[in-house]
This record gives structure tokens, C-alpha cells and sequence, in this order.
């Protein structure tokens, strides 16, 4: 029983996933039940909850999945929330199943959906989830760190090959609108040359990064592109090949691998603390909130301060890819 007698919670996971989500799902379930609350979880994200696709669950429906990547809740994209009609619907749904409150786990366009329910009288607390690292107002969100380290170890694979056959290869990322991944991974693996979506280059300027690489007598190049970047990686490769830069060139698009795996121990601490915080949260009453990282801390920011902002990239990590290739 919460201070505004809640006595069942809804949990689900919406949007692009991440590995940690069901850390996520497990601290919610577990922290609930050790609350007293009855916990509900939502399939499919708000396709589901709008479906009315809605299961109680128990401690033993989360055992032996904190490991796990994906989400056992499984998620899905609605675009038809943004609309009136939706968003009512699912408060029906709610109400049907007595459910007080809602864990939101997901990105930026999730929490919307979030803030856009609180909007209309729903309690809601908000859990960043999504790779990409673009949700402002945390320093990491579920999923991020596990896909940093799954890059890294494609990216030192394929350097491996690039020095023994003398190549240049183009490596794209996810990240649509955010460069964190591509940045990250860029300095961490010292590649020649990096593409995020908030700084442009001309294939004229990237091609010198390259041609530089060759000239310096180095055995390869390494091109991260992020896939929200100005430049497409095939033109990109089209402009090496076409100008001659010295190297043979080839691509890699990283692609879905990026979003799947197990869980590194920082996203499953991560995700874990996350969880609990956002029931602790709902007991307290708080609502149109999101469960964030500050420092090593849990906070809680507004989602209406965090709705319609991108998190920066770090203008310092720009300046130690220039200094460092
Ligand atoms: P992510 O949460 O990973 O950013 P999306 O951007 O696809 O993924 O958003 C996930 C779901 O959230 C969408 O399919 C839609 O159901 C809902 N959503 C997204 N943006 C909004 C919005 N502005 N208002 C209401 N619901 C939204
Ligand atoms: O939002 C996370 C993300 O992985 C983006 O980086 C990527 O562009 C998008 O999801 C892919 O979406 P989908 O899985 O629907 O193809």
C-alpha cells in the first residue's frame, strides 16, 4: 500500500531494447512484491497496454533472467500513441486491471508516451533504456554500456584484419540523432576518424583524415560512422575507392548486434538500481518523473525538464579524438 493506497503497479518495456531491461524487470517485480504491491506486466510496451495485454507477475516470473539481454516483456512501437485516442484507451486499460501507477522503461520517445500519460492524470515514473545514450538528464541509460563494449570488440576484430591486408574500414554504428556510441567507441579504440550526427564533415575533410593515415605509413585506418551522420557510409566508401586514397577499402554496418547480448555488470547494477528506484518513487507518490544516473547516484529528474532535450555530446572526447589518432 503506497501513501495514495496503490496496492498493484504495471511495469513494461517500450521502444528500440537494450541488455539490462529484464535486470530492470526483475528489480521492479522483486522490489514490488517486497513492498506489498501486486505487480503487473505489460507486453509489447504500449501496443500492449492498449490491447489490455496485461499479466500479473510473481518473483518466480523473473528468475534466472538478470543475465539475459532482450526484454521477456517484449517491446513495440505504437507511433499511434502520440494521438488522443491511444493514449485514453490505455488509461482505460489501466483502470480495468485497478493498476495505480506505471514503470515506463525505454527511450526518449517512450518516455514521451510517459510524460504524455501523467499529462492525463496517470501516475508514471519514467526508466531510461536505450543504447544510445541520447536521454538527457542521465549520465547512462540501460544498455548503453553493454553495447559500448560489444562495438570495442568488433572494432578490435576488424583491426586486426585492416593491418593484415593494409585497408581502410568504414564501421557504422547506431545512433540516429545521438553520436555518443560512435564517439565513445571512436577514442576507446583510437580510430583515425570519427562521424557523429552533431558535427558535420565534408567527404573532402574525411578523406584527408584518411589519406593523412596512409601518408603517415600506418598499416590501416579506422572510420566510425554513426549512422544519424551527414555523410552515408557508402558514399563515403564510393569517395575513398574513387580517389585512391592508398588503402583498399571496405564496411562493416554493425547493425542489431549492437542491441543484443548480456548485460555487462554495470548494466545490470545499473538497471537493477533503476528498478528499485522507480518503485521506491511510486511509493512515495511521485509521478511524471524519470529514474536517472549522477555521478554514481539515482535521481529522479522531470520529464517534463528532459522531454524534447538531447543529451550533448562531450565536446572534451571530440578533442581527444582530434589529439590522439
Ligand atoms: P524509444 O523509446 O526507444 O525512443 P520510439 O521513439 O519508437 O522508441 O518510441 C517508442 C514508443 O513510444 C512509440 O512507438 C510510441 O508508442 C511512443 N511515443 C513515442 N513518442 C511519443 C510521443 N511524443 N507521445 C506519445 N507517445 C510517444
Ligand atoms: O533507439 C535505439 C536504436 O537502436 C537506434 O540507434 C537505431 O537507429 C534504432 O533503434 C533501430 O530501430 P529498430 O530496432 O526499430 O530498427
Amino acid at each position: 500500500m503506497t501513501e495514495q493506497n496503490i496496492t498493484r503497479i504495471a511495469v513494461m518495456t517500450s521502444g528500440g531494447d537494450s541488455p539490462g531491461l529484464n535486470a530492470a524487470i526483475r528489480a521492479v517485480v522483486r522490489a514490488g512484491v517486497y513492498h506489498d504491491l501486486e505487480v503487473y506486466g505489460i507486453r509489447q510496451g504500449y501496443l500492449g497496454l492498449v490491447n489490455g495485454d496485461i499479466q500479473r507477475m510473481d518473483s518466480r516470473d523473473v528468475a534466472g533472467i538478470i543475465q539475459q539481454g532482450g526484454t521477456i516483456l517484449q517491446t513495440a512501437r505504437l507511433p499511434e500513441f502520440k494521438e488522443d485516442s491511444f493514449q485514453r484507451k490505455a488509461i482505460r486499460r489501466l483502470n480495468e486491471h485497478g493498476i495505480g501507477a506505471l514503470i515506463a522503461i525505454g527511450g526518449d520517445g517512450s518516455l514521451s508516451g510517459a510524460l504524455a500519460l501523467h499529462r492525463k492524470g496517470v501516475r508514471v515514473v519514467g526508466v531510461p533504456g536505450s543504447i544510445d545514450n541520447d536521454i538527457w538528464g542521465t549520465a547512462s541509460s540501460i544498455g548503453v554500456d553493454t553495447a559500448l563494449n560489444t562495438i570495442i570488440e568488433a572494432i578490435d576484430r576488424l583491426r586486426d584484419t585492416a593491418s593484415s591486408h593494409e585497408r581502410v574500414f568504414l564501421v557504422e554504428v547506431m545512433g540516429r540523432r545521438c553520436g555518443y556510441l560512435a564517439l565513445t567507441t571512436g577514442v576507446i579504440t583510437g580510430a583515425e576518424v570519427v562521424l557523429v550526427p552533431e558535427r558535420d564533415l565534408t567527404l573532402e575533410q574525411l578523406g584527408k583524415g584518411v589519406e593523412d593515415a596512409y601518408m603517415k605509413g600506418k598499416s590501416h585506418a579506422m572510420v566510425i560512422v554513426a549512422e544519424g551522420a551527414n555523410l552515408k557510409t557508402e558514399d563515403i566508401a564510393n569517395h575513398l575507392v574513387q580517389h585512391d586514397i592508398g588503402f583498399e577499402v571496405r564496411t562493416t554496418i554493425l547493425g542489431h548486434v549492437q542491441r543484443g547480448g548480456r548485460p555487462t555488470a554495470f548494466d545490470r547494477q545499473l538497471a537493477t538500481r533503476f528498478g528499485v528506484a522507480a518503485v521506491d518513487a511510486v511509493i512515495k507518490g511521485e509521478s511524471g518523473i524519470m529514474v536517472a544516473l549522477e555521478g554514481t547516484s539515482i535521481v529522479t529528474r522531470e520529464l517534463e525538464e528532459i522531454i524534447g532535450k538531447q543529451r550533448p555530446i562531450n565536446p572534451q572526447l571530440i578533442e581527444l579524438a582530434n589529439m590522439l589518432t
